[in-house]
């Protein structure tokens, strides 16, 4: 199907399917407290995102970065944990994603890697890690899987990426493409602008898809798109398409999660739904804080150590512990 001929009925309707063969269920290391809902659900692979897509079950993805959001994250049964490059903003304050190396992306992907055992984890490839020469690309890619645990990555950008799809992949390494709003383009672009508006501008992002399909990837995340675009490219498309902003009828959708859980500072796009106030339930709690402390009033006697009777006895007698 072409950009000319769009369907007027949405792509993805319910229709479940049971079918979830060849899943691996073994994870490689243990945790104690996993909960129940997250362990009793079959590994993610790349393998059965495809099924999904097949079975028309949306792919549910969303950003963390740390241990701890990590493993909530996957003990709420979500799909894929990506280490986006977004943390360059949303943990370290930058004002665009640039700036984030190689050597912190695996630092945050390590935390990441420890914390989640069924959800596929994929590395964000951070800008100047694959742009000037292939071969960067491959080793960089490598190095999230060796020394992160990572078990994808993925690629900002559409035709010109097809050769280093094909060479990453060929490393027997899963590569997720990113095409649209692509952030790591923010100046080319002019700011965080839609992309695909024009007749033209759609032809070239599908072909785009097409391409990065036919090179190897395994899914691609399409941002910042108009939603009849997203559409056509989702049922055009073997493997999943992973929407942000991009509309209801991807395969799967993703967002930040500092964007929907309220831990940004500014107005959130669009497209962002808030499921939870964090900063606001923080705020409260750190100004009870403060006031605690401030008047003495925490810790109590409860939330204090105490000697055993007997040594307390004795310090008594030396008149070291009044009363
Ligand atoms: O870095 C990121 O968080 C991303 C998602 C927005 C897809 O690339």
């Amino acid at each position: 199907m072409s950009l000319t001929t769009f369907r007027t009925t949405p792509a993805g309707a319910a229709g479940e399917s049971g079918a979830r063969a060849g899943r691996d269920a073994g994870a490689s290391f243990s945790s104690t407290t996993t909960s129940a809902s997250s362990s009793s659900l079959p590994k993610v692979t790349v393998p059965s995102l495809l099924e999904k897509k097949l079975a028309r079950r949306p792919v549910v993805a969303v950003t963390a970065y740390d241990y701890a959001s990590a493993r909530l994250v996957d003990e709420a049964g979500l799909d894929v944990v990506l280490v986006g490059d977004s943390l360059a903003m949303v943990m370290q304050g930058y004002e665009n994603t640039l700036a984030v190396t190689m050597d912190e992306m695996l630092m945050y992907t390590r935390g990441v890697r420890r914390a989640v055992r069924r959800a596929l984890v994929v590395a964000d490839m951070p800008f100047g890690s694959y742009q000037a020469k292939e071969e960067d690309g491959v080793a960089n890619a490598v190095r999230f899987v060796k020394e992160a645990g990572a078990e994808a990555v993925k690629i900002e950008g559409g035709r010109e990426r097809a050769a280093l799809v094909r060479r990453i992949v060929g490393a027997e390494i899963p590569v997720m493409g990113h095409i649209g709003l692509t952030p790591q383009s923010v100046h080319r672009m002019g700011g965080y602008k839609v992309q695909g508006k024009s007749m033209e501008a759609m032809e070239e992002l599908r072909t785009d898809a097409l391409t990065l399909e036919e090179a190897g990837c395994f899914a691609i995340v399409l941002e910042g798109v108009p939603r009849e675009l997203a559409r056509v490219v989702t049922e055009e498309l073997r493997i999943p398409t992973i929407g942000i902003g991009a509309g209801p009828d991807c395969d799967g959708q993703i967002l930040v999660l500092h964007d929907m859980m309220t831990m940004t500072f500014s107005e959130p796009a669009k497209f962002v739904r808030r499921y939870a106030d964090v900063a606001g339930v923080m705020r409260v709690a750190l100004g009870e804080y403060k006031r605690d402390v401030e008047a003495r009033t925490f810790p109590a006697d409860e939330e204090s150590y105490h000697l055993t009777r007997d040594t307390r006895a004795q310090l008594e007698v030396v008149g070291r512990v009044a009363g």
